[in-house]
């Protein structure tokens, strides 16, 4: 049957089903995973990764779509306002949880508009600059930005990205004023790095690790406690002697009202794919870890999502960040 007719044949079954019964039949047509950044960054990629393992499990075709835009609250927004039947879900990370500290016109509550699905993955952000940057490590990298910020480019994918909190966060614990450029996502920003158009960036070691690997960029500290396996060389920031712990985390949302048959479909079919061998090589490699299986449940995705909410609306206000527009 061709993809138009079974996507006619799903709209009629959808009106003529009950809600339970619906559920059960789902998935009836292609699922879509919105990444609320461009295509190329970090999300799209760990994205695109899980929609091709989900969809085995689902039995339907699984695409990424790109809704770039206000640091990631395009994408949410859009979510947000989709019906509520499974077939449109959103991946986000921590950014959703700080947003409504960020933005006074969201377009949605934050804290009732999704349904948690389930947690994807955690790692650290990587501090890197272009190889042009004349510091060769931490120890030199700190003071010279420190002394030289008002003179240097530092790239983000919009206020509220977990790229653009983290250059917060690295200027606050510096005393240290840079030029920012905001881009649509880290994808668009790492290749102006590796390109030497702008001269920091702090992104996901998911991007990073390769660009590193493959000397385009030059890394100067991880934000997480311990050093990386996969980057053994690269310094924590606290031996780098600067404060700066992040770890982010992606999960899957739907939007609020979406069946409970249909979320626990989505979340058995994400744990299928997060113990999958391609999923498991490709994380190791890209530095980050899944969760441990008691916190893989709908629920502990929910408890962590609601915490970050109010730890990020904490840290934001002491660290005197208004909400915008
Ligand atoms: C991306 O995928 O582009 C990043 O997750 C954006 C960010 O939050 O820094």
């Amino acid at each position: 049957m061709s993809m138009t007719k079974r996507t006619a044949l799903a709209g009629l079954l959808s009106l003529t089903m009950s809600a339970p019964v619906l559920a059960q039949a789902y998935p009836t047509k292609p699922i879509t995973i919105v990444v609320s950044f461009a295509a190329g960054g970090p999300s799209d990629v760990i994205a695109r990764l899980l929609g091709e393992q989900m969809s085995k499990t689902l039995g339907q075709p699984v695409v990424v779509e790109n809704v770039a835009g206000a640091g990631g609250t395009a994408g949410s927004k859009r979510v947000a306002a989709a019906e509520p039947d499974g077939h449109t879900i959103l991946i986000h990370h921590l950014a959703l949880a700080a947003a409504p500290s960020l933005y006074n016109n969201l377009g949605y509550d934050t804290k009732t508009a999704f349904a948690p699905i389930g947690l994807v993955n955690t790692g650290p952000m990587v501090i890197a600059s272009k190889l042009a940057l004349p510091p060769t490590d931490a120890k030199a990298f700190f003071p010279y930005i420190k002394d030289n910020a008002d003179k240097l480019t530092i790239a983000h994918a919009g206020v509220g990205s977990n790229s653009h909190l983290c250059a917060v966060l690295m200027s606050q614990q510096l005393g240290a004023k840079f030029n920012q450029v905001a881009y649509r996502g880290t994808g668009p920003a790492m290749n102006d790095l590796v390109g030497g158009q702008i001269d920091i960036l702090c992104d996901q070691s998911t991007s990073a690790i390769p660009q590193i690997q493959g000397k385009s960029i030059r890394a100067y500290a991880v934000t997480s406690a311990k050093r990386l396996d996969v980057l053994p060389e690269t310094p924590t920031m606290t031996e780098a002697g600067a404060k700066l712990d992040m770890t982010i985390w992606h999960g899957l949302y739907a939007p609020k009202g979406t069946p409970t048959a249909v979320l626990d479909k989505l979340n058995a079919a994400l744990r299928v794919a997060l113990k999958d061998a391609a999923v498991v090589d490709k994380f190791k490699a890209f530095g980050t870890s899944t969760f441990p299986e008691s916190e893989l449940t709908r629920d502990a995705h929910a408890k962590l999502f609601a915490a970050e909410v109010d730890k990020w609306a904490n840290s934001l206000a002491a660290a005197g960040v208004k909400p915008q527009g």
